[in-house]
Order: C-alpha cells, then structure tokens, then sequence
C-alpha cells in the first residue's frame, strides 16, 4: 500500500490524516448519517449490489433522497481507492452524513447537501486457531432505538456495549429485547439446535446483515437446516452452538455466555459454515 493513503470526500480525493470536516456537519453534531462497511477480497468488492440495496434503505428511511447515489458512482470511487491504495484485501467505509449546516440545529434546512466519504479500513479478521476456540460473550439488555434496521452512524449505544462486553473478557454481547434475542452490539447473531441453525427474523430490531444474508445464502446452497424464529434467552442458553456474523468476520463461534459454556470450542456446523464463506471467498474472488 502507498505510504499516502488517500480517501475520497465529497468529490475530491486527499491523504487520510490530511482530510477535515466542518465542525458544523449534522453527522459530527448529531450522528446525522448512515453508512456501510464492505469487504475487498483480492481487489474486488464483495456483494457490492447487497450493501447498495442497504445503503439506499438506510438513507431513505432517513429522509435522504437515496436518488443521491444515481450522481455519483460509488463503485468506481471504491475501484479508485483500490487502485490507488493498491488494497488486496481490506475494508471500505462510506459515510453519509446530512452535510454542513449553517448552525447546530435539530431541524434540517431543506437545501441541505450530504457530506459523502469514502475511505479504506484495515480490520484484521481472526485466525482459523481463534475461530476454533471460539469466543466469549455477554448477555446485555437492548435498550436501543426501535430503528435498529437502519445502519445509522448514531452507534452511542452500540458503543457502549461492545465496551462492556470487551471489559468483561467479551468479544460481544448478545442483545435482548423484551427476553428475546435481537443481535450482538456490532453483528448478527446464529445459533444451532439438533442441527437445525436457527437467527431471528429481520424487523426493525436489527440490522439486515449482509454477512447474514451470505450465510443464508451458503446454507441454502448446502442444504442445510434452516430457520428464522424468535428466540428466548432460555433457548439461547440451551443452544448446541452460537456464532456470530458481520463483515470483519463471518463467522465467529460463541463457547460461553456470561458463565454459561455452550460447547468447549467451536461447534461443527459453526466450523462448516465457517469452511464454507472461506471457499466461497477463494473461489469466487481470490
Ligand atoms: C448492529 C450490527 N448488526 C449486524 C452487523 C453485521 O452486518 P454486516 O454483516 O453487514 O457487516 C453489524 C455490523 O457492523 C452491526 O453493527
């Protein structure tokens, strides 16, 4: 990668450490902004038309006019700063926030024009021996929003429960609204009983995880047993095994909640799926 790592913001391309914002940015003020996270595998963006679809709902439900995206073309942006920044394999964030206001106001001025970056992360997947000895994770109550589907910067509760989770030994905790599962601070959430791999349904109470819908999609292919249903804390608790999805990592095994140990280490079904998304990845973008 070049020395220079350069991003792009609102049309114009510069170093990352050299790029700033206006104080007065509704996404600075006020977490005014939604945005994405998408995998580059060997150069090339993974299902890039999946995490558009996402993008394009989150601005809508945010009252941003996802018409937006028809001006500018986020995929030769991300091709750009693949080439210019020579990634093989790393991350790419785009934020979208609802721009530069003249003061701090709740209320939107109707001009408003959104603020759009586009720049590299480099997140370090876990190795094969950290997915075999699975992770920690802690139960916490969901006491976020009702608009969870939305993939907002607003992430102040989010944050603060994966600092929990952290500061207990954690790699996540695993939300519950009203006794029933949701998802994890910063992932989706699986888990498999009698060999059938069980995720709550989508709704407004989680995030539509593209990783999600990839398993999904591996399961399908694989024919294995499948099912979205509510889930208990009990029937959490009482799981065979649990995994954990998101971009950075597909598939992270949970051996232990809070002090409850599920499985030992990463359960089978876990492991296959896991086996899966790495050849799918190899094969069809390596
Ligand atoms: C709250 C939440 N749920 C689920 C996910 C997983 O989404 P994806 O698979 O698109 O990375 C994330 C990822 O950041 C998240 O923050």
């Amino acid at each position: 990668m070049s020395k220079q790592e350069v991003v792009y913001l609102n049309g114009n391309y510069s170093p990352k450490q050299e790029t700033t914002l206006s104080i007065l940015d509704r996404g600075f003020l006020f977490g005014d902004g939604v945005y994405e996270l998408i995998p580059i595998y060997n150069k090339k963006i993974f299902y890039i038309d999946a995490h558009l679809e996402r993008l394009k709902s989150s601005l809508q439900q945010i009252n941003i006019a996802p018409s937006l995206l028809e001006d500018v073309d986020i995929i030769e942006i991300i091709n750009r700063l693949i080439d210019q920044n020579n990634y093989d394999d790393y991350f790419i964030y785009i934020h979208i926030s609802r721009g530069v206001d003249q003061k701090r106001n709740h209320i939107y001025s109707e001009d408003y024009k959104p603020t759009i970056l586009i720049m590299g992360e480099n997140y370090v997947p876990f190795n094969r021996d950290v997915i075999i000895n699975g992770k920690k994770a802690i139960l916490e109550d969901d006491y976020r929003w009702l608009k969870s589907n939305i993939k907002s910067t607003s992430l102040l509760a989010n944050v603060l429960i994966k600092n929990k989770a952290n500061d207990n030994g954690a790699y996540e905790a695993l939300l519950l609204r009203d006794g029933f599962l949701t998802e994890g601070s910063a992932s989706n959430v699986f888990m498999v009983k009698d060999g059938i791999i069980k995720t709550p349904r989508l709704s407004n109470k989680l995030l539509p995880g593209i990783t999600r819908k990839f398993l999904v999609d591996l399961i399908s292919l694989h024919h294995l047993e499948y099912s979205e249903c509510d889930i208990s804390k009990h029937e959490l608790l009482d799981a065979d095994e649990i995994f954990c999805s998101s971009s950075t990592n597909p598939v992270v095994p949970i051996t232990q909640v809070n002090d409850k140990i599920i499985c030992e280490s990463a359960g089978s079904i876990s492991l296959d799926l896991y086996k899966h998304a790495q050849d799918y990845i190899k094969n069809s973008y390596k």
